[in-house]
C-alpha cells in the first residue's frame, strides 16, 4: 500500500516537474524579468540600477549575428563585467533551453506572424 502511494506521488510530481521544466515563460517571469523586463525590452524594475543596463531583446539589432548557442552559454555562465548572473547551478539544462526559447520569442522577426 505504501509502495503504491509512493508510486502515485512519484507519478504526480514527475508530471509536475516535466511541465515546469518546459515552461520558459514562467522561468523568465520569475528569474529574468526583474532586470530584463516582462516584455524583454530591458526595462525591468532593477534595470535602472544596472551598468551596463540590459539591452532590448525587441530590437532587431540585438539579434544580428547572435546564435541560440551564444545565448545558452551566457545564461549558463553569466556575462563577465555585467550583473548578468550565471544560472548553471540554479537551472537545469532543460530549463535553460526553455528560457532561451522564451528570450528568442522577443526577436522581432519571430513575432511577425
Ligand atoms: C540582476 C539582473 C539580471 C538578471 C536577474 C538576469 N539578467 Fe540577463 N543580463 C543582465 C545584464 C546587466 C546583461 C548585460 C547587458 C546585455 O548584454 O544586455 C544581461 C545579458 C543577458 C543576455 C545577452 C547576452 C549577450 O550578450 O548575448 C541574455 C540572453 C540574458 N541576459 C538572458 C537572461 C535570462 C534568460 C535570465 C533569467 C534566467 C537573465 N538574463 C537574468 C542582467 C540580468
Amino acid at each position: 500500500m505504501i509502495a503504491l502511494r509512493l508510486a502515485i506521488l512519484a507519478a504526480a510530481f514527475g508530471t509536475a516537474a516535466a511541465v515546469l521544466a518546459a515552461d520558459g515563460t514562467a522561468i523568465y517571469a520569475e528569474r529574468c524579468a526583474t532586470c530584463h523586463g516582462d516584455g524583454g525590452a530591458g526595462d525591468g524594475p532593477a534595470s535602472a540600477a544596472l551598468e551596463p543596463r540590459p539591452r532590448n531583446f525587441r530590437d532587431a539589432g540585438f539579434w544580428q549575428g547572435r546564435t541560440t548557442e551564444q545565448l545558452t552559454q551566457v545564461v549558463k555562465a553569466g556575462k563577465p563585467g555585467t550583473m548578468m548572473p550565471p544560472f548553471a547551478g540554479t537551472l537545469s539544462d532543460a530549463d535553460v533551453d526553455a528560457v532561451v526559447r522564451h528570450v528568442e520569442s522577443f526577436r522581432p522577426a519571430a513575432r511577425a506572424h
